[in-house]
């Protein structure tokens, strides 16, 4: 299939290559059956985009997104949930508590990829729209409570974007929780370096060294959580447990907003 992607859309067959990768291994970490249909479908070679430390990190975030995200759909059962940029990413499966109302959003092109591989269902859509124009919010549903995922797209905004993101989200979402990943001003300055990254036409954005740095763009947010990627990594290699030493404050975070 003759996929064309812009500079940051073909980023998403990184997470792709590699939660496929992972449910192949013998005691894999996550189970991503749906990540193994798509490259097979789509017919893509995406090997190079598989090296250790992104491999470690998307197995680390993954568990983390869906761990917070499993908790605060306790405490909302009934949430409005927006994975915004959602790739080729099956988050809806892992975490649906049969209430749910969720929308897959990204921009057209990459939804349009999305559509040879997924379908509607009646609580799980699709929606073409960006994180950086609020137009889009006018077709969704209202919902007392918005849980809006960005996984993985945060990280290639500039500072300006970024705020444009976080005013959007606040202006279009009376109340709302954000699970933001943000990188470092280390891996801002290193994306040709980046093992994944450097495959791809993709540079990164602005990096922060806490997500309090947010806070000043949107004064509506209150940050409420932040969690080095370290702390799921340390768990299972060695090399994951020295990088965690030696790169204590380089590794990419998740970071829990709420307004
Ligand atoms: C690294 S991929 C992450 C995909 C997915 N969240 C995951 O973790 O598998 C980055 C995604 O951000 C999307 N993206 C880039 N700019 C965007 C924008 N302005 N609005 C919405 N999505 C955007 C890309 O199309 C791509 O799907």
């Amino acid at each position: 299939m003759d996929l064309k992607f812009g500079d940051i859309q073909e980023t998403a067959l990184i997470p792709l290559a590699i939660k496929a990768s992972e449910t192949t291994r013998p005691n894999a970490r996550i189970k991503d059956e749906k990540a193994k249909e798509i490259i097979e479908t789509l017919g893509v070679d995406v090997s190079k985009y598989d090296p250790f430390l992104s491999h470690e990190g998307v197995v680390a975030r993954t568990i983390m997104y869906r761990d917070m995200l499993k908790k605060l759909i306790k405490e909302y059962p009934n949430a409005l949930c927006i994975n915004l940029g959602c790739g080729f990413d099956d988050k809806f499966s892992q975490v649906d508590n049969g209430k749910i109302t969720w929308f897959d959003v990204d921009l057209p092109d990459q939804i349009a990829v999305r559509r040879k591989v997924y379908s509607d269902s009646e609580r799980c859509k699709m929606m073409e729209g960006s994180a950086l124009e609020g137009g889009w919010t006018n077709n969704l549903p209202k919902s007392e409570m918005n849980i809006i995922v960005m996984e993985g797209v945060l990280e290639y905004f500039s500072k300006e974007q970024v705020k444009i993101c976080l005013n959007m989200l606040c202006d279009n979402f009376e109340h709302g929780y954000l699970l933001a990943e943000l990188h470092s001003p280390f891996a801002e300055k290193n994306s040709k370096h980046h093992d994944a990254v450097k495959h791809t036409n993709a540079s990164f954005g602005w990096g922060t060294k806490t997500g309090e740095e947010y806070l000043p763009l949107e004064p509506r947010m209150k940050l409420v959580s932040e969690r080095s990627y370290n702390e799921e990594m340390k768990k299972y290699t060695i090399r994951g447990k020295l990088f965690a030493i030696i790169g204590k404050n380089i590794n990419n975070r998740l970071a829990l907003y709420k307004w």
